[in-house]
């Protein structure tokens, strides 16, 4: 390896910050070589904070309808060939009490921006979570609200909230959305939900279409500016029924490099193998973990709707991500050297 992407290496290990030059040139020459190295100084800096263990999330994707357009999802308001469909609050509750049998004690809720998801609604479901679940972790991921709504759904006992910036680049941002979404808009919803004191994940496509390798390290400068608790990335799948049908997906070794890039910069975050990571390659999720990642998020939906919440073509949804293989996952986690645990999986507060 020459010496530039060396003294990048040890930089990056010791200051946890590179410039946005010395970003691009390790994106830029991503091998296998540079993969094995940051993999082996990210495993390090994982099990300094978290030893072997993996944290797993219980994910129930409660409605599919959403009121946006964004070019690359399956389950855009312009996608007509989806069938729709909502989950009840009892709907819910029964995924969770699923998940709670099966170790879980975190609840993630994530759904299209679907407004008969009001902020009573909404605050009814978290407040029945909270009330059966006081030992479980609630996650929102509902997409864009305002600073009132964040705030109620909060106080009704949220923990945690993920939403994607999907690039730090505005230009890239409008040719990703319609023009009634905007970054800076994307930007203000992060801010409140981190001044109102949620745990929050931000986080980006990876090879998402007109994606430069410039614009994924303003991502990344942009994370160590925000310093979120949890990042969220995978690789970029076209969807049959979007605009960007013929757009090249993402690709795992790009992937794989960003989540030990990400795991030198923030050691303590909450890094997911996600489980666009295990569509685009069958172990792609062990080799997200042996990248960097610590959290697995495993899908707790009724399985009926699972197909439903196509985001991309050939989502993954009946196999080792499935929260009922619990045990199957935790098999191929012990084979790599890790342990699933039950456990909230908060942010560690130990020195970062
Ligand atoms: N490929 C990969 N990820 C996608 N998402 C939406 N559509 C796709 C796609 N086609 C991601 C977005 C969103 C998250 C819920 O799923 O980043 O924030």
């Amino acid at each position: 390896m020459n010496t530039i992407l060396k003294t990048s290496i040890d930089k990056l290990i010791s200051h946890k910050l590179l410039c946005k030059e010395e970003f691009v040139a390790l994106l830029n020459n991503n091998s296998k070589e540079l993969r094995n190295e940051l993999a082996h100084y990210a495993q390090i800096a994982k099990q300094k904070h978290f030893g072997n263990q993996i944290y797993i999330r219980g994910l129930i994707e409660f409605t599919n309808h959403c009121k946006n357009d964004c070019y690359y999802c399956g389950i855009r308001c312009s996608n007509r060939q989806l069938t729709r469909y909502r989950l009840t609050k009892e709907n819910i509750l029964s995924c969770c009490e699923e998940g709670y049998s099966l170790g879980f004690r975190t609840f993630v809720l994530q759904g299209g921006e679907d407004a008969y998801y009001d902020d009573e609604q909404m605050t009814n479901i978290v407040t029945s979570i909270r009330n059966h679940y006081p030992d479980c972790a609630i996650t929102l991921s509902l997409g864009e609200r305002s600073y009132e709504s964040y705030q109620k759904l909060y106080n009704a006992g949220a923990n945690r909230y993920l939403l994607r910036h999907e690039t730090a680049n505005s230009e890239h941002y409008q040719m990703l959305h319609p023009t009634t979404m905007t970054l800076s808009n994307r930007m203000d919803c992060l801010n409140n939900l981190k001044s109102i004191g949620y745990q929050v994940g931000c986080g980006f496509m990876v090879g998402s279409p007109f994606q430069t390798t410039e614009m994924i390290a303003e991502d990344l400068l942009f994370i160590q500016s925000f310093k979120p608790e949890m990042v969220g990335i995978g690789p970029y799948i076209s969807h049959k029924d979007t605009p960007f049908h013929d757009q090249q997906n993402g690709t795992l070794e790009d992937t794989l490099l960003l989540i030990s890039i990400l795991r030198l910069m923030r050691p303590a975050l909450l890094l997911p193998a996600t489980t666009a990571l295990g569509t685009i390659a069958s172990n792609g999720r062990e080799q997200g973990i042996l990248a960097g990642a610590n959290v697995i998020m495993p899908n707790l939906s009724p399985i009926d709707r699972r197909e439903q919440y196509s985001l991309y073509d050939n989502k993954i949804g009946t196999g080792d991500e499935a929260a009922e293989c619990i045990q199957s996952l935790r098999n191929h986690m012990q084979n790599i050297g890790h342990e699933i645990v039950v456990d909230r999986g908060d942010y560690s507060n130990l020195p970062k």
